[in-house]
């Protein structure tokens, strides 16, 4: 018997009566990771491969379910959410920090309910925390067999002998989001039931539980799950092998092994909105206990008009490194167009104010050959002087830009055997000797503990993790 579900998250909706075509919408679109605008067309793009798996009666959404805490987003997003039941499948959701609203500083969390205008934003109705359980109440608590009532988590069957717990964040939405002490205890209680009924257990939470790179968690261990660690311990002890998570927005499968050679995976899946936005197929067989996580892109956005072009395309470029890329190739013949390309990513009023200056220092940069970066570690490179020299064709930026837009996609482009890993790792290698002799104590504190720059480079180079951030199949 096999039982299979799907699972995205971080959907970041922001409903069509949110915001009216500007310079708001747009700047604070620009600003950040993923599609905002489009979000309701990319939900039924994704939403509607899942309706066409019949074999797949249930959809989990952990969290981010809207952009900012407002009520205009909820009602319109749990409108989507009806119209997927209706047709006789299960929606369950945890919510998140980007679900509710700090208006009047009730919390320490940063978000405020607007709608964007032409001109600015103008307040609209908040959701606060205390809302967050009644108002999605009916999309899994209503089903399940406990209920954590403080922090809204929640645990359900979701067939024989496989038990979901959705443990919903609890706190402040900044310096802790976890579960406090109470609702540890539930969650300790829950996993000790189903293992005494037999059931396996997974769980899903909004936070990363492992990072999806050492550095994430050096350098902003606040956006992990609060007690991560305690949780891990946990997982690990009650031999709960799986939890799902989102937030990072990041691609990416990791293994945590303690000293007892226990383990778990983090399986993080990238938000929806994202260049390469992706969908979990998850099936659960009975018979052997393997847990298969499959990923479902999209291809075209169903129902916007992106001029003729992919969804993966579309999306690349409305902000972060797409639009850098996409400008690119008018730094030098239209610097107008560039300028305006580039608004949000760089200081649109100093490339305008002294726009010599930062196109002769642009220019240099885009200039710039692999060769360079080759022959600053040629020592630790591995690459003969005539591969080097091949080099001084291949442009270093495009390169650079590869590496970074894979951040979120997951599977790093560059493996071991291609000539970026040794230019890269040439490089980060001399910067490791050297710091060895220097000890500079302010890249020290930049690297996590016992970790050199090339540690920290790898990961997103390549995929040293589980090999695969889409496929894994683990025996739960
Ligand atoms: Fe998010
Ligand atoms: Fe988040």
């Amino acid at each position: 018997m096999t039982y299979t579900f799907y699972l995205l998250t971080d959907p970041h909706y922001l409903a069509h009566e949110s915001w009216v075509e500007g310079e708001a919408v747009n700047g604070r679109e620009r600003g950040d990771q993923i599609a905002l605008k489009a979000s309701p067309e990319i939900f039924d793009t994704f939403t509607d491969l899942f309706l066409a798996d019949e074999s797949a009666d249930t959809l989990l959404i952990t969290g981010d379910l809207v952009n900012a805490g407002s009520l205009i987003d909820h009602n319109s997003f749990k409108a989507k959410l009806d119209a997927i039941k209706a047709k006789g499948r299960r929606v369950w959701v945890t919510t998140a920090t980007h679900d509710y609203s700090s208006q009047g500083g009730r919390d320490e969390n940063i978000f405020s309910a607007v709608r964007y205008t032409e001109t600015g934003s103008e307040p609209v109705e908040s959701v606060y925390k205390t809302d967050l359980l009644p108002l999605y109440y009916d999309y899994g608590p209503a089903d399940a067999d406990s209920v954590h009532e403080e922090s809204g988590s929640y645990s359900v069957k979701l067939c024989d002998g496989l038990r979901l717990i959705m443990i919903n964040d609890n706190g402040n939405g900044r310096s802790h989001c976890g579960l406090f002490a109470d609702g540890v205890r539930w969650l300790t209680d829950e996993i000790d039931k189903a293992n005494g009924a037999g059931e396996k257990v997974i769980l899903a939470v909004h936070h990363p539980v492992i990072p999806p790179w050492d550095i994430y968690s050096h350098m902003v261990e606040f956006e992990m799950y609060g007690g991560y660690k305690d949780l891990s311990r946990l997982m690990c002890e009650k031999g709960v092998k799986v939890v799902f998570t989102g937030h990072t927005h990041v691609q990416n499968i990791r293994k945590y092994e303690d000293e007892k050679g226990r383990f778990f995976y983090d399986v993080s899946t990238t938000a929806m909105g994202t260049p390469e936005g992706k969908m979990r197929k998850i099936t659960f067989d009975a018979d052997t206990g393997d847990l298969k996580v499959e990923s479902l892109g999209i291809e075209t956005i169903k129902g916007l008009d992106t001029g003729g072009k992919s969804a993966t395309d579309y999306l690349y470029g409305l902000n972060f490194i797409g639009l850098l890329d996409n400008s690119l190739p008018f730094l030098k013949t239209d610097w107008p167009r560039f300028v305006d390309g580039v608004r949000g990513l760089l200081p649109t009023d100093k490339l305008l104010s002294h726009p010599k200056l930062w196109k002769t220092g642009l220019s240099a940069v885009s200039s710039l050959k692999m060769s360079l970066p080759a022959k600053f570690g040629k020592k630790y490179n591995g690459l003969t002087g005539k591969e080097i020299k091949d080099l001084k064709e291949m442009p270093l930026l495009p390169e650079v830009i590869e590496v970074v837009r894979r951040v979120f996609a997951g599977n790093g482009p560059f493996p071991p055997e291609t000539v970026q890993y040794k230019v890269f790792t040439g490089v980060t290698k001399k910067i490791d000797r050297a710091q060895e002799k220097l000890k500079i104590k302010k890249l020290a504190a930049l690297l996590p503990p016992g970790q050199t720059l090339t540690d920290v480079l790898l990961p997103f180079l390549y995929n040293n993790r589980t090999g695969d951030d889409d496929n894994i199949t683990i025996h739960i």
